[in-house]
Protein backbone atom coordinates (compact mmCIF):
# COMPACT_ATOMS: atom_id res chain seq x y z
CA UNK A 1 0.00 0.00 0.00
CA UNK A 2 1.33 3.38 -0.92
CA UNK A 3 1.99 6.21 1.69
CA UNK A 4 -0.89 8.65 1.81
CA UNK A 5 -2.86 10.40 4.41
CA UNK A 6 -5.80 7.62 3.55
CA UNK A 7 -3.27 5.17 4.70
CA UNK A 8 -2.60 6.89 8.25
CA UNK A 9 -6.40 7.68 8.64
CA UNK A 10 -6.92 3.72 8.00
CA UNK A 11 -4.35 2.46 10.71
CA UNK A 12 -5.72 3.99 14.27
CA UNK A 13 -2.70 3.40 15.99
CA UNK A 14 -0.85 4.65 13.66
CA UNK A 15 -2.85 8.10 13.72
CA UNK A 16 -3.00 7.66 17.54
CA UNK A 17 0.83 7.66 17.51
CA UNK A 18 1.35 10.66 14.67
CA UNK A 19 -1.15 12.39 16.51
CA UNK A 20 0.74 12.13 20.21
CA UNK A 21 4.29 13.13 18.22
CA UNK A 22 2.46 16.48 16.84
CA UNK A 23 1.21 17.76 19.62
CA UNK A 24 4.13 17.03 21.86
CA UNK A 25 6.23 18.72 19.62
CA UNK A 26 4.34 21.49 19.47
CA UNK A 27 3.74 21.31 23.02
CA UNK A 28 7.75 21.32 23.44
CA UNK A 29 7.95 24.10 21.04
CA UNK A 30 5.44 26.60 22.87
CA UNK A 31 6.49 25.55 26.31
CA UNK A 32 10.13 25.27 26.87
CA UNK A 33 10.67 28.36 25.97
CA UNK A 34 8.85 29.85 28.59
CA UNK A 35 11.30 28.56 31.26
CA UNK A 36 14.18 30.28 29.84
CA UNK A 37 12.60 34.16 28.53
CA UNK A 38 13.09 36.74 30.18
CA UNK A 39 10.03 38.21 29.91
CA UNK A 40 8.41 35.55 31.74
CA UNK A 41 10.58 34.66 34.99
CA UNK A 42 12.43 38.17 35.69
CA UNK A 43 10.67 40.83 37.84
CA UNK A 44 9.11 43.58 36.20
CA UNK A 45 11.16 47.15 36.92
CA UNK A 46 10.42 48.37 40.74
CA UNK A 47 9.13 45.05 41.76
CA UNK A 48 9.56 44.45 45.17
CA UNK A 49 8.47 41.19 47.24
CA UNK A 50 5.29 41.38 49.47
CA UNK A 51 6.01 43.31 52.47
CA UNK A 52 4.99 41.36 56.13
CA UNK A 53 1.97 43.44 56.11
CA UNK A 54 0.93 42.87 52.82
CA UNK A 55 2.19 38.89 52.59
CA UNK A 56 -0.25 38.69 55.44
CA UNK A 57 -3.46 40.21 53.76
CA UNK A 58 -2.70 38.28 50.40
CA UNK A 59 -3.01 34.86 52.86
CA UNK A 60 -6.31 36.44 54.12
CA UNK A 61 -7.80 36.94 50.35
CA UNK A 62 -6.80 33.48 50.10
CA UNK A 63 -8.37 32.00 53.07
CA UNK A 64 -11.78 34.49 52.68
CA UNK A 65 -12.11 32.96 49.11
CA UNK A 66 -11.89 36.52 47.28
CA UNK A 67 -10.41 34.43 44.16
CA UNK A 68 -13.89 32.61 44.36
CA UNK A 69 -15.52 35.96 42.63
CA UNK A 70 -12.12 37.71 41.27
CA UNK A 71 -9.85 37.12 39.05
CA UNK A 72 -6.32 38.91 39.32
CA UNK A 73 -5.65 38.80 35.53
CA UNK A 74 -6.39 41.53 32.80
CA UNK A 75 -6.53 39.70 29.18
CA UNK A 76 -4.71 41.81 26.59
CA UNK A 77 -8.15 42.55 24.98
CA UNK A 78 -9.82 46.29 24.21
CA UNK A 79 -12.55 45.19 26.34
CA UNK A 80 -10.43 44.52 29.11
CA UNK A 81 -7.71 47.28 29.01
CA UNK A 82 -10.38 49.86 28.87
CA UNK A 83 -11.77 48.71 31.61
CA UNK A 84 -8.87 47.26 33.97
CA UNK A 85 -5.84 49.05 32.64
CA UNK A 86 -2.88 47.73 31.23
CA UNK A 87 -2.97 44.12 30.42
CA UNK A 88 -1.28 41.74 33.40
CA UNK A 89 2.15 40.47 32.58
CA UNK A 90 4.39 37.50 33.74
CA UNK A 91 7.30 39.58 35.62
CA UNK A 92 4.61 40.68 37.73
CA UNK A 93 3.81 37.36 39.27
CA UNK A 94 7.30 36.02 39.99
CA UNK A 95 6.66 36.33 43.80
CA UNK A 96 3.44 35.34 44.33
CA UNK A 97 3.76 31.95 45.24
CA UNK A 98 0.65 30.89 44.69
CA UNK A 99 -0.54 33.29 42.14
CA UNK A 100 -4.05 34.46 42.61
CA UNK A 101 -5.11 35.41 38.59
CA UNK A 102 -8.00 33.04 39.22
CA UNK A 103 -10.81 32.60 36.40
CA UNK A 104 -14.47 33.55 37.91
CA UNK A 105 -15.67 36.90 37.93
CA UNK A 106 -18.79 37.66 39.70
CA UNK A 107 -16.70 41.04 40.91
CA UNK A 108 -14.44 42.82 38.77
CA UNK A 109 -10.62 42.10 37.95
CA UNK A 110 -8.38 43.17 40.85
CA UNK A 111 -5.14 42.92 38.86
CA UNK A 112 -5.15 47.05 38.99
CA UNK A 113 -7.40 48.12 41.87
CA UNK A 114 -4.01 49.22 44.36
CA UNK A 115 -4.62 52.86 44.45
CA UNK A 116 -8.05 53.33 42.78
CA UNK A 117 -9.89 53.99 46.29
CA UNK A 118 -8.81 55.52 49.07
CA UNK A 119 -8.36 52.98 52.49
CA UNK A 120 -11.19 54.40 54.02
CA UNK A 121 -13.36 53.27 50.87
CA UNK A 122 -12.34 49.81 51.10
CA UNK A 123 -12.43 49.72 55.13
CA UNK A 124 -16.76 50.87 54.76
CA UNK A 125 -16.67 48.26 51.26
CA UNK A 126 -15.46 45.33 53.34
CA UNK A 127 -17.26 45.84 56.17
CA UNK A 128 -20.20 46.24 54.17
CA UNK A 129 -20.23 46.26 50.28
CA UNK A 130 -23.79 47.69 50.24
CA UNK A 131 -22.69 50.94 51.88
CA UNK A 132 -21.17 51.54 48.75
CA UNK A 133 -22.57 49.81 45.78
CA UNK A 134 -26.53 49.12 46.66
CA UNK A 135 -27.02 46.21 44.49
CA UNK A 136 -23.71 44.51 45.62
CA UNK A 137 -23.93 40.83 46.08
CA UNK A 138 -20.30 41.02 47.72
CA UNK A 139 -20.76 39.63 51.12
CA UNK A 140 -19.10 41.96 54.05
CA UNK A 141 -16.09 40.89 55.83
CA UNK A 142 -16.74 43.06 59.16
CA UNK A 143 -14.91 40.46 61.81
CA UNK A 144 -11.65 41.23 59.69
CA UNK A 145 -11.53 44.80 60.93
CA UNK A 146 -12.18 43.57 64.72
CA UNK A 147 -9.54 40.79 64.41
CA UNK A 148 -5.77 41.75 65.33
CA UNK A 149 -3.01 40.04 63.59
CA UNK A 150 -0.47 38.18 65.16
CA UNK A 151 2.96 39.69 64.29
CA UNK A 152 5.33 36.11 65.05
CA UNK A 153 2.83 34.12 62.35
CA UNK A 154 4.59 35.80 59.42
CA UNK A 155 8.05 34.93 60.35
CA UNK A 156 7.20 31.25 59.15
CA UNK A 157 5.46 32.82 56.04
CA UNK A 158 8.56 34.83 54.87
CA UNK A 159 10.64 31.82 55.54
CA UNK A 160 8.76 29.83 53.49
CA UNK A 161 8.60 32.17 50.57
CA UNK A 162 12.41 32.67 50.67
CA UNK A 163 12.38 28.92 50.35
CA UNK A 164 10.89 29.74 47.01
CA UNK A 165 13.33 32.37 45.77
CA UNK A 166 11.34 35.34 46.94
CA UNK A 167 14.78 37.57 47.84
CA UNK A 168 13.57 38.41 51.54
CA UNK A 169 17.07 39.25 53.44
CA UNK A 170 17.24 38.13 57.24
CA UNK A 171 17.26 41.30 57.83
CA UNK A 172 13.40 42.00 56.63
CA UNK A 173 12.53 38.21 58.37
CA UNK A 174 13.38 39.78 61.53
CA UNK A 175 11.81 42.58 61.27
CA UNK A 176 8.51 41.51 60.13
CA UNK A 177 6.58 41.06 63.27
CA UNK A 178 7.40 44.47 64.61
CA UNK A 179 5.06 46.09 61.33
CA UNK A 180 2.46 43.98 62.11
CA UNK A 181 1.97 45.34 66.03
CA UNK A 182 -1.51 46.69 66.70
CA UNK A 183 -2.72 46.60 62.65
CA UNK A 184 -5.92 44.10 62.17
CA UNK A 185 -6.45 42.11 59.35
CA UNK A 186 -8.34 44.48 57.64
CA UNK A 187 -5.11 46.72 57.61
CA UNK A 188 -3.57 43.76 56.11
CA UNK A 189 -5.83 42.96 53.33
CA UNK A 190 -6.02 46.31 52.50
CA UNK A 191 -2.61 46.87 51.99
CA UNK A 192 -2.18 44.45 50.10
CA UNK A 193 -5.22 45.40 47.86
CA UNK A 194 -3.44 48.82 47.26
CA UNK A 195 -0.04 47.64 45.89
CA UNK A 196 -1.92 45.18 43.39
CA UNK A 197 -0.74 46.14 40.16
CA UNK A 198 1.24 49.02 40.39
CA UNK A 199 4.20 48.37 39.16
CA UNK A 200 2.29 48.88 35.21
CA UNK A 201 0.70 52.07 35.92
CA UNK A 202 -0.44 53.16 32.31
CA UNK A 203 -4.47 53.00 33.52
CA UNK A 204 -6.91 54.63 30.93
C1 LIG B 1 -19.70 36.46 46.02
C2 LIG B 1 -18.69 37.08 45.21
C3 LIG B 1 -17.66 37.97 45.87
C4 LIG B 1 -16.74 37.65 46.84
C5 LIG B 1 -16.58 36.33 47.58
C6 LIG B 1 -15.90 38.81 47.02
N1 LIG B 1 -16.29 39.81 46.17
FE1 LIG B 1 -15.42 41.62 45.96
N2 LIG B 1 -16.83 42.17 44.62
C7 LIG B 1 -17.88 41.38 44.18
C8 LIG B 1 -18.74 42.16 43.31
C9 LIG B 1 -20.01 41.67 42.64
C10 LIG B 1 -18.18 43.46 43.25
C11 LIG B 1 -18.74 44.69 42.47
C12 LIG B 1 -19.70 45.48 43.36
C13 LIG B 1 -18.99 46.12 44.50
O1 LIG B 1 -18.12 46.98 44.31
O2 LIG B 1 -19.30 45.75 45.66
C14 LIG B 1 -16.98 43.42 44.05
C15 LIG B 1 -16.10 44.49 44.21
C16 LIG B 1 -14.91 44.43 44.88
C17 LIG B 1 -13.92 45.49 44.90
C18 LIG B 1 -14.01 46.80 44.11
C19 LIG B 1 -13.40 46.54 42.74
C20 LIG B 1 -13.53 47.67 41.76
O3 LIG B 1 -12.69 47.76 40.86
O4 LIG B 1 -14.47 48.45 41.88
C21 LIG B 1 -12.90 45.09 45.70
C22 LIG B 1 -11.63 45.83 46.03
C23 LIG B 1 -13.25 43.77 46.20
N3 LIG B 1 -14.48 43.40 45.68
C24 LIG B 1 -12.48 43.03 47.07
C25 LIG B 1 -12.86 41.80 47.58
C26 LIG B 1 -12.11 41.09 48.60
C27 LIG B 1 -10.82 41.59 49.22
C28 LIG B 1 -12.79 39.94 48.86
C29 LIG B 1 -12.45 38.88 49.91
C30 LIG B 1 -12.35 39.36 51.27
C31 LIG B 1 -13.94 39.91 47.99
N4 LIG B 1 -13.96 41.06 47.24
C32 LIG B 1 -14.86 38.88 47.92
C33 LIG B 1 -18.07 40.05 44.50
C34 LIG B 1 -17.37 39.33 45.45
Amino acid sequence: MKFSHEWIEKNPWLLIGLVLLVISVGGLVEIVPLFFQKSTTEPVAGLKPYSALRLTGRDIYIREGCYNCHSQMIRPFRAETERYGHYSVAGEFVYDHPFQWGSKRTGPDLARVGGRYSDEWHRTHLDNPRDLVPESNMPGYPWLAKTALVPSDVTAKMRAMKRLNVPYSEEDIAQGPATLVDKTEQDALIAYLQGLGTQIKSRN
